[in-house]
């Protein structure tokens, strides 16, 4: 360890819906959190935005909370990590510090029409071989050309080389280690291989892809490893002088926190959305059923190691839309209640292809649909059809990765707010015929960031050390009758077909 009073690691995990702070032993159990909610802007159907500046002043306060609860100084903490939101682009003026726009976040499907022009020349895949990723409304890519086509001056400026682009990571990290006053603007490869202008083979930006979209160099933030230290925290802030030392997107990190380093190790995570990585090792393999080739993480000068994902728009965010768009539920929680109180979903089936539709379909054309109805229906079948959806919508990913790797998974590593719902982790098992299995500490997004920004410091000798902290929380065995598996299953790819060529 790198001074003995220093006992702990905290990861600041900026997410979807909130920002989080926790701090973590060197056991890699939990010690404290702070964690606030930040808005989500829907302007327009199909656009979603968070304010980087709220974002920015909630990550300082959960920070100071997940401190004072455990009665901690900055002397108590030995580095800290950044895990984020991917693919979510915000672009800020390097003088002032100000967004020159809100954040375009990673669901929103503005910029469909600028994905349309660029496949006109060479299809949806024309940059896949280098950057891993389909042309989709998806990544960073399209989202930054749009801030600089749309927003005034913002290309004259940006032209200028007066304008940064991140995604959160880079915007947390240049402001907790200086902001105008020098702080560092940077990224890791992780995030940098969600933009769609990151060369897998080198970890460079592709200055070819660059001028095809029309964004400037200068703009870009400098990639670096998963776990460095890439500076101090600057000395106006609570943790001054602490080294940040590790950023993962939140994806990765979670596949970091589930100590699935081998080649063939998976986790899903269950958030908003699902997202479940594959670790390929140091092989970089092309999917050929709908999953995205990431960089999965880097630590230091060891060399890059890739996954394949399967990315699923909407699951946990299925919930929050019948609580706040239907009224349905009061609180997240209840929808277990309601689910519970019926025998099955009354042939009900949602589709919640509220981005279109992600892995491993990749239907930008597609719109959500609740099928099945009759008037037998009530709310409960609802709930209950709306929970199942994120377990039919994993099967499919799960398809795809044992079509890719030829060696069908055995068992499936979950994690995310989701997976303390035990009679949807049992369905899951069912629908997916292998075991399901939870961790002890389910945290493992944030841990991954812990991990990363302690192995930079020497706070932990290697992944193996990690390795042994990782303990089975809980495991679900399948116990549904094959056939019935499959019945369901041939009802949900009927319910997916009629997503499909809903936009005009
Ligand atoms: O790719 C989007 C993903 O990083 C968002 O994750 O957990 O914030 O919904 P989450």
């Amino acid at each position: 360890m790198s001074d003995s009073k220093q006992q702990y690691v905290i990861a600041i995990d900026q997410g979807t819906t909130s920002s989080r702070a926790i701090v973590f032993d060197h056991n890699g159990n939990i010690v404290s959190v702070g964690q606030k909610e930040h808005e989500q802007i829907f302007p327009r159907a199909g656009w979603v935005e968070h304010d980087p500046e709220e974002i920015w002043t909630n990550v300082r306060e959960v920070v100071g909370t997940a401190l004072s609860k455990a009665n901690l100084t900055r002397h108590d903490i030995a580095a800290v990590g950044i895990t984020n939101q991917r693919e979510t682009a915000v672009v800020w003026d390097r003088v002032t510090g100000k967004p020159v726009y809100n954040a375009i976040v990673w669901q929103d499907t503005r910029t469909q029409s600028i994905v349309d022009e660029l496949a006109r020349d060479g299809g949806a895949d024309r940059f896949k071989a280098k950057v891993g990723l389909p042309l989709a409304t998806y990544f960073s890519g399209t989202k930054i050309k749009w801030i600089l086509d749309n927003v005034e001056g913002a290309r004259e400026k940006a032209e200028k080389g007066e304008l940064m682009f991140g995604n959160t990571d880079s915007w947390v990290v240049w402001n907790l280690t200086g902001g105008v006053d020098g702080g560092a603007h940077i990224t890791d490869v992780t995030n940098a291989s969600r933009t769609m202008f990151m060369d897998l083979d080198t970890l460079q930006w592709d200055e070819t892809i660059l001028q095809i979209f029309g964004v400037p160099r200068t703009m870009l933030p400098e990639i670096r490893s998963s776990s460095e230290v890439y500076g101090t925290v600057h000395g106006s802030q609570l943790l001054r002088e602490v080294p940040v030392a590790g950023i993962l997107g939140d994806q990765q990190a979670a596949t970091f926190g589930q100590a699935a380093f081998g080649v063939g190790d998976a986790k899903n995570t269950y958030g908003t959305g699902n997202f479940l990585i594959f670790n390929t090792g140091e092989e970089k393999i092309m999917s050929e059923n709908g999953l995205l080739t990431t960089v999965a993480y880097k630590i230091g000068d060891a060399p890059q190691v890739y996954a394949l994902e399967g990315s699923i728009a909407v699951t946990g965010s299925l919930v929050q839309w019948l609580r706040d768009n239907l009224g349905i539920i009061k609180s997240a929680p209840e929808i277990e209640q309601l689910a519970e109180a019926v025998e099955d979903n009354g042939g009900v089936y949602i589709v919640p292809a509220f981005s279109g539709l992600f892995a491993p379909h990749w239907r930008a054309d597609a719109r959500g649909v609740i099928v099945g109805l009759t008037r037998f229906v009530n709310k409960n079948h609802i709930a209950r059809a709306a929970l199942e959806a994120t377990a039919f919508q994993t099967r499919e990913v799960l398809d795809a990765v044992n079509a890719d790797s030829g060696v069908p998974l055995t068992e499936l590593r979950v994690d995310g707010g989701m997976v303390a719902n035990d009679a949807l982790m049992q369905f899951q098992a069912d629908i997916l015929g292998v075991d399901v299995v939870r961790p002890e500490v389910v945290e493992t997004t944030a841990l991954g960031a812990a991990y990363a920004a302690g192995l930079a410091v020497g706070f932990w000798n290697d992944t193996a050390e990690l390795a042994r902290n990782w303990n089975e929380g809980k495991r679900w065995s399948p116990q549904m009758d094959p056939e019935e598996r499959d019945r369901q299953m041939r009802l949900w790819n009927k319910a997916v077909t009629r997503t499909f060529d809903w936009v005009d």
